[in-house]
């Protein structure tokens, strides 16, 4: 099973990314959040030098409805060693869409039959596309299907909602049961993934399905991909003698982890970011996802939340590592 971290704008940052690696790998594929603009920016650039993402296999990902913008700055993104682009037509927020971007994009599948004739037709690099289903209504899925399977994708990312799902309502697995019938290129599945047994689950229910992309999950649980390879090692029962299993590691080198990713993470924000507010801003993000990973930790959490520099928010965090991690 190949393990992608799905890119989320402002949090699976270039530093994230840095310390994730740093302190759990195991991802077979990292995304960059969405590029928009025809030119990268000097942050852009930043986010996508290989040497600043040093060990990861980088997909940078781009946000167009417009091919010879799509294709001119995958080009300039060529020029950085990349050989595959991704194309997002995901994005549910209201401003994306109403330019007609990400997911606002599939509401017009004419324009965008077009758009990816063009870009598959110049574009001299690998695409692959991270997918909804559709705007606001599942029967669009089959015209955007029957569109897919003309283009000769790297893989099609689908996360089985609608636009007006955004990122909360039930998973339409139907509908992804009917692309994985219907298109023949790779296909990888995400959404809503937040344990091995998930994984497990899908396999079970698409064994051909050889790829999965996880978000959240990743943030609330930074060592599940490595919990999933353990499940998968248990499996199929080739875990050598001296090798172990990351399902057997204690509770207390499980929190060390994130300890040390978590101080990194700081660190790391605090040199690069202007001032301690804003590297307080990004670690207070991260904890709506990772203080999942603790018991009781709702106390904790709204100091943290709270605290408006960098010692207040340190206390806090202290104490919210002498909690136990939440067992599954
Ligand atoms: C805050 C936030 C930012 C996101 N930014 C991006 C993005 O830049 N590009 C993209 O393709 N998807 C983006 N997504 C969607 C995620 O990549 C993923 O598809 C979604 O969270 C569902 O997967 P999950 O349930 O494993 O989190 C974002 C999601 C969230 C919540």
């Amino acid at each position: 099973m190949k393990l992608y971290l799905a890119p989320l704008e402002g949090i699976t940052t270039m530093t994230y990314r840095r310390a994730y690696e740093r302190n759990f790998g195991g991802v077979d594929r990292y995304f960059t959040p969405f590029i928009v603009n025809k030119k990268l920016g000097a942050r852009e650039i930043e986010g996508i030098l290989p040497e600043n993402n040093p060990g990861q296999r980088l997909i940078p990902q781009i946000m167009s409805n417009r091919a010879e913008d799509f294709i001119q700055v995958a080009k300039e993104i060529a020029t950085y060693g990349y050989d595959t682009v991704n194309l997002n037509l995901g994005c549910p927020s209201g401003t994306v869409v109403s330019k007609k971007r990400g997911a606002g994009f599939l509401a017009y599948p004419d324009e965008l039959d077009a758009f990816l004739s063009e870009v598959y037709d110049k574009c001299p690099m690998k695409i692959s596309i991270k997918t909804r289903i559709g705007l606001e209504d599942e029967n669009e899925w089959e015209n955007l299907l029957s569109i897919y399977e003309k283009y000769p994708m790297e893989e099609l990312i689908i996360h089985p909602r609608l636009r007006t799902d955004y990122y909360k309502a039930s998973i339409r697995m139907e509908a992804f049961a009917k692309a994985v019938e219907q298109i023949k290129v790779p296909i990888c599945y995400n959404g809503e993934i937040n344990a091995a047994e998930d994984v497990m689950r899908m396999k079970e229910q698409f064994p051909q399905i050889d790829r999965i992309m996880i978000g959240r999950g990743v943030l609330r649980y930074p060592y599940l991909f490595l919990q999933i390879r353990g499940a998968f090692e248990k499996e199929t029962k080739v875990v050598a003698a001296e090798q172990i299993s990351t399902i057997e590691m204690s509770q207390e080198e499980l929190k060390n982890s994130i300890r040390t990713f978590h101080d990194e993470l700081l660190a790391d924000y605090q040199i690069i970011m202007s001032g301690d507010r804003n590297a307080l801003f990004k670690m207070k993000e991260i904890w709506c996802y990772l203080g999942d990973s603790f018991e009781d930790a709702e106390k904790c959490l709204k100091k943290i939340k709270k605290a408006n520099h960098i010692t207040d928010y340190k206390i806090a965090v202290n104490e919210l590592f002498s909690l136990n991690l939440k067992t599954f």
